[in-house]
């Protein structure tokens, strides 16, 4: 029997995030002894009683329910994790907030600014421990180019660029809305730039500071597709693809491509930051791996090298294998609930919190409003993110 003291966890969604965080949650204590806090998988809510119990059992959860207004009523939950489409996120971290829980929640924050702005005034009233899934941030190959960035050794940066790109919607035939939620404007608030870049935008705001202005085009190739809801051909509400460019608050440029639409590219996500002194770069698909280009190494051994971020002494590698030897995606998550255990143990924040998600979400509304207006937009972003 473990003395470490307890967070009940609520999950309410089961499906590709549902798992994900499920692994985390079950990791944690195996990797992260150190940890006051240990979590314990509580309850798991979705709409199908079926799915849900054999998830429930999959995964080791205590119990199940499949109205998650009922969740927010027992007194047995301490932190309310959800994992649903982007319409419902507001609903139930209001909700939640209210009811005195503790609320990690899936990106986007919400749909729109004022969406979110309600999100952050609910959890900062309740004054509970809130965090956003921005999980990008916590490869340690990312979270290094953190460290060097923030030790000035880029210098004066010039340049932030990424790209986050995929192939799977250039079928015609496939539908809007019901499972395929990411394709119906009104469950998920946008296309690419929610779904997709609002990942580049929060590590972008993370690394290099705040975005001020944008000029975006998207582009919807597929028009009309059958929803799901009304069996009906309907207009299609997303961005497919979606280009802006911005200035940063530091004075630097940026350059961000997304798209669905990206024959051969299933999930390409990389960045590449050019400084007055220094480069970096980072591929999703090859994670581990931080490029790295010093204009002050002696010239006739100057080039990029490949650093494999494996050793202990490089973000959370030290919790895991032998240098050497790499992580994956999943750990990521293992990552944000250890740091999220750490936030409530130590009293800190779990960053990205609630409000610098708001940030986030700011430069999304604007990206959208930019495209249909082919103006240049301000963001508004108001706090630096952390
Ligand atoms: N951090 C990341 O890298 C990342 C990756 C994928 C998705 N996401 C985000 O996670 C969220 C979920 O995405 P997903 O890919 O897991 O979607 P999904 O479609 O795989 O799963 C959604 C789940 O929500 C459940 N659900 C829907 N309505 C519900 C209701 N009324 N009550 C209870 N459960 C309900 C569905 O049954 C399903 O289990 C989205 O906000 C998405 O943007 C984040």
């Amino acid at each position: 029997m473990s003395d470490k003291k307890q967070m009940r966890i609520a999950l309410i969604g089961t499906g590709f995030m549902g798992r994900t965080h499920s692994n985390g949650y079950r990791r944690v204590p195996n990797f992260f002894p150190e940890l006051a806090y240990e979590p314990v998988l509580q309850v798991v809510c979705s709409r199908n009683e079926a799915k849900v119990k054999a998830f429930a059992e999959q995964w080791g959860y205590a119990s199940y329910e499949t109205d998650w207004r009922k969740v927010l009523q027992r007194d047995d939950v301490d932190a309310v994790d959800i994992c649903t489409p982007n319409d419902m996120h507001a609903e139930i971290a209001i909700a939640a907030a209210e009811a005195g829980k503790m609320v990690l929640c899936e990106k986007p924050l919400a749909r729109t600014v004022a969406e979110g702005l309600k999100m952050v005034e609910a959890i900062e009233k309740a004054g509970v421990k809130n965090t956003v899934w921005y999980n990008y941030r916590r490869i340690p190959a990312v979270m290094l180019a953190k460290q060097i960035i923030d030790s000035g050794k880029l210098g004066k940066i010039y340049h932030y660029r990424a790209n986050f790109l995929q192939d799977w919607t250039i079928n015609e035939n496939l539908t809007q809305g019901g499972g395929n939620w990411r394709m119906d404007v009104d469950s998920a608030g946008s296309g690419v730039t929610g779904d997709l870049l609002a990942h580049c935008i929060d590590t972008a705001m993370w690394l290099n500071g705040s975005i001020k202005d944008v000029s975006a085009v998207t582009e919807t190739f597929v028009k009309e597709r059958i929803h799901e809801k009304t069996g009906k051909m309907e207009k299609v509400g997303i961005d497919d693809a979606c280009i802006f460019h911005c200035h940063f608050e530091n004075g630097s440029l940026g350059l961000f491509e997304s798209s669905r639409y990206a024959r051969g590219h299933k999930a390409l996500y990389t960045l590449e930051i050019n400084g007055r002194n220094a480069s970096i770069r980072w591929d999703l698909h090859d994670l581990n791996r931080l490029e790295y280009f010093d204009h002050s190494d002696e010239s006739i051994v100057r080039g990029w090298r490949s650093i494999h971020v494996t050793d202990g002494d490089q973000p959370y590698m030290n919790k895991w294998w032998v240098p050497g030897l790499s992580v994956g995606y999943e750990h990521s998550f293992v990552h944000q609930v250890a740091d999220f255990l750490k936030a409530v143990e130590t009293g800190s924040e779990c960053h990205p919190n609630f409000r610098d998600s708001l940030e986030t979400q700011r430069v999304c509304e604007a990206v959208i409003e930019s495209a249909n207006t082919r103006a240049w937009k301000d963001t508004g972003v108001e706090t630096e993110l952390k």
